[in-house]
């Protein structure tokens, strides 16, 4: 299939792969890359910008097709040396960044003198024309369903997307609740140019991450997220645990008063014990509303296959059959 993504990124399909935290190694991108899709790297996941370009040559050992880098440029607090990331990017040839968080603004002459392409992620229209003006080259529209942080303006995508085909002149790829071939038709006749998918990644066969994350999403309906973090303006989608039932409780106990410093044992460093040991209630992990549409772990081959061909399907048979 051809859209404007796929030829602004090179990819035989309009699938991205999101950046995801402690998910995002090379094993993850090049898989996607190599079915077709676009695989992004996490940066921050990866310690120093020199970690950063291992992983990057570890990934290109792996698949010669395009790949991505994710750049999270986090709340005020956290201030990783982003110049040096990017630098690594550079140097390791990638030319995809797919930013996320704050505005990129301050690194875009850098990226671009590069002939790097950024993709934003954007919660809101308002900021989605932000990214347009300042040069982004495309947007991933995150809708409220999205795992990870959806903003505060809590719009689904069923009105988010068409919204964003008002206004953007770019090409945008709808990110939130995406898993299937229906969601990607639905996405594409919303006026999206593909679709990008964080949490449906995870439980596939060559996701790096211990089995029992996966078996988790196979498990969870569409009732077993919330969001924490909202009195903290930081709202997150998370699978609700142990840990994140202390959180809720904490929240509803402080209301507006509550810190940061009140739920760090929950929130922070706790992605390594998930992801990687699979202690599933060691703190609250980022997890989508689509996770009621995870029924099985397939190979990132065979999910992006079973995307498209359903996708392909659907408009010629079904869509076609209700032209009149
Ligand atoms: C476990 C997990 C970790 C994530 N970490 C990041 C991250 O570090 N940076 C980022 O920009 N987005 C992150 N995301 C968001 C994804 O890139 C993507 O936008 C989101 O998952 C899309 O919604 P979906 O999960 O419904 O597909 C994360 C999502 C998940 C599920």
């Amino acid at each position: 299939m051809k859209t404007r993504i796929t030829e602004l990124f090179g990819i035989e399909h309009p699938i991205i792969q999101g950046g995801m935290h402690y998910v995002g190694f090379a094993e993850m991108a090049a898989a996607v890359s190599n079915a077709g899709g676009l695989g992004i790297i996490t940066g921050l996941t990866q310690p120093t910008p020199e970690d950063l370009a291992n992983e990057i040559a570890r990934c290109h050992e792996m698949t010669d097709k395009p790949f991505g880098v994710n750049l999270t440029f986090l709340p005020g607090f956290a201030n990783p040396p982003y110049a040096e990331y990017i630098e690594a990017i550079i140097a390791g040839n990638v030319r995809i960044v797919e930013t996320a968080g704050r505005s990129p603004e301050q690194y875009m002459e850098a990226m671009k003198q590069a002939g790097i392409k950024v993709i934003h992620k954007c919660t809101s229209v308002r900021h989605a024309l932000k990214a347009e003006r300042i040069g982004c080259d495309a947007i991933s529209v995150d809708g409220f369903e999205c795992g990870g942080h959806p903003g505060e303006d809590d719009i689904p995508n069923m009105i988010l997307l068409p919204r964003a085909a008002e206004e953007l002149t770019v090409p945008f790829v709808a990110s939130g609740g995406m898993g299937n071939g229906k969601q990607l038709v639905a996405a594409l006749a919303l006026g999206a140019d593909g679709i990008n998918m964080g949490t449906r990644f995870i439980a596939t066969e060559e996701a790096p991450v211990h089995q029992n994350v996966k078996d988790a999403l196979v498990a969870a309906s569409e009732l077993d997220t919330t969001l924490i973090m909202r009195p903290l303006r930081n709202t997150e989608r998370v699978l609700k645990n142990e840990a994140v039932e202390r959180i809720v409780a904490k929240e509803k106990e402080l209301g507006d008063d509550i810190k940061i410093n009140d739920i760090m044992d929950e929130v922070a460093g706790v992605y390594p014990k998930i992801m990687s040991e699979g202690t599933m209630d060691a703190g609250a992990w980022s997890c989508g509303m689509v996770a009621g549409l995870i029924h099985d772990v397939p190979s990132c081959q065979d999910l992006v296959d079973q995307i498209m061909g359903e996708a392909n399907d659907i408009i010629k048979a079904r869509l076609s059959a209700f032209a009149s």
